[in-house]
């Protein structure tokens, strides 16, 4: 039985982590959970799984519980001290890393440092510090499965294959909930129609960033680190079905896909069992049902932010860690009503063009980007306010 820490158990990869747990009570035992401020339901999960452990980063949502809760069996920890401890608990072989954002980066990096095998999902970390995180996973002899679908796809076209003999990678994207508008009808949609995913159910923020193509910016930096392939050998080609999940295509041309119907389930269970595939009870894909599948190129002028994923990648260094720190400021800002949906990609651009990149030598210089980003960020987006 395998010792799990769900960090962000609260979220949409979260929930769906412990819906396969509760599937499979005999391969896995939670022992660490945390969240942010989800206390009412950080008491459920605390309830139905038993951690020893768990943490809330809002240290009022972590005295609540602790007030409610005097009952539980539980030991609770608060802020980001609690959080390291959670990732980094001794019981725990695999730590699956679901919080959203750059907050996940100090947790991940402990929970590698302490020799924990990686379910990832939270890419931002390694858009963030990908080189640091590899080395420091080599160092402890520390695998990082992907859990992003895409990226999961990947791993397994590369099984049983040769890294030297890859031409490129191509990701697919969806292309958003926003596809098929014109660059005008762009400027001013609306949160609750940006968050209208065609495909996937998944938390705000990732909605937003499929919705501009910044997801799949992030994702292109992602795959440089996970897979360790540059950028000039990273495509993105538009597939509005999200059947086939990603591709490898090798020196002699030949292609090789991972396809599936649209469940996180599927990429998640592969990276909590490798190499073992759990019979999971999901509907199985008819591609006589599906009849068709469509392919297009992704349209920069329209959504601009696919684009600067790569441009991070090219100049390298804090680049990343600070295009990052903006979308996220930009992206609340637009959930918040702040701001329009085209000033996003405005916002990250300015934040870029004004970041004076060093080499990510340390954590702390990684984070150092990410807080003179979000600060820089906010005073554009404070600027924009309607
Ligand atoms: N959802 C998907 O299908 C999907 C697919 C591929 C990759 N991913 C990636 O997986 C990550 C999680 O996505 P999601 O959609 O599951 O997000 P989500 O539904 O918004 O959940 C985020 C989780 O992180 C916690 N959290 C938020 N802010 C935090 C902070 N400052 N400190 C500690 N914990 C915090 C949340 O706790 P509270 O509930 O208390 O706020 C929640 O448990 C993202 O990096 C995303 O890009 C997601």
């Amino acid at each position: 039985m395998k010792a799990i820490v769900i960090l962000g158990s609260t979220g949409s990869i979260g929930t769906n982590t412990l819906d396969i747990v509760e599937r499979f009570p005999a391969e896995f035992r939670v022992v660490g959970l945390t969240a942010g401020s989800n206390d009412d339901m950080l008491e459920e999960q605390i309830r139905r799984f038993k951690p020893r452990v768990v943490a809330l980063s809002n240290e009022s949502a972590a005295a609540r519980l602790r007030d409610r809760c005097p009952d539980l069996p539980v030991e609770i920890l608060a802020g980001q001290d609690g959080l390291v401890r959670v990732a980094s608990a001794p019981e725990a072989e695999l730590v699956v890393s679901a919080i959203v954002g750059g907050a996940g980066l100090v947790p991940t990096l402990a929970a590698i440092r302490s020799g924990k095998h990686i379910a990832l999902a939270n890419k931002e970390p390694m858009v963030m510090a990908g080189k640091l995180m590899q080395d420091e996973a080599r160092r402890h002899g520390v695998r990082i499965f992907p859990v992003d679908s895409e990226h999961s796809a990947i791993f397994q076209s590369l099984e049983g294959h040769r890294v030297r003999d890859v031409r490129r990678l191509i990701l697919t994207a969806s292309g958003g909930a926003l596809w098929t508008l014109t660059k005008e009808q762009l400027q001013d949609v609306t949160p609750e129609r940006a968050l209208q995913h065609p495909n996937w159910k998944m938390g705000a923020k990732i909605t937003i960033d499929s919705a501009t193509l910044m997801n799949k910016g992030l994702e292109v930096v992602e795959a440089r680190w996970l897979f360790d392939i540059p950028e000039s050998r990273i495509d993105v080609m538009i597939h509005r079905e999200s059947i086939i999940h990603s591709l490898v295509e090798y020196e002699d041309r030949s292609m090789i896909a991972q396809l599936g119907l649209p469940d996180m389930r599927t990429p998640i269970s592969y990276a909590m069992r490798y190499p073992e595939r759990l019979p999971l009870d999901l509907p199985s894909l008819d591609l006589t049902e599906v009849g068709k599948l469509t392919f297009c190129k992704p349209d920069h002028d329209r959504f601009p932010c696919l684009r600067l994923g790569y441009e991070s990648l090219r100049i390298g260094g804090t680049m990343p860690a600070a295009m990052n720190a903006a979308n996220e400021i930009a992206v609340e800002a637009f959930l918040q009503g702040g701001i329009r949906f085209g000033d996003i990609s405005d916002i990250i651009r300015s934040t870029m063009d004004a970041h004076a990149p060093r080499e990510v030598e340390s954590v702390d210089v990684a984070l150092e980007a990410d807080h003179w980003a979000r600060s820089k960020a906010e005073s554009l987006v404070h600027a924009l306010a309607r």
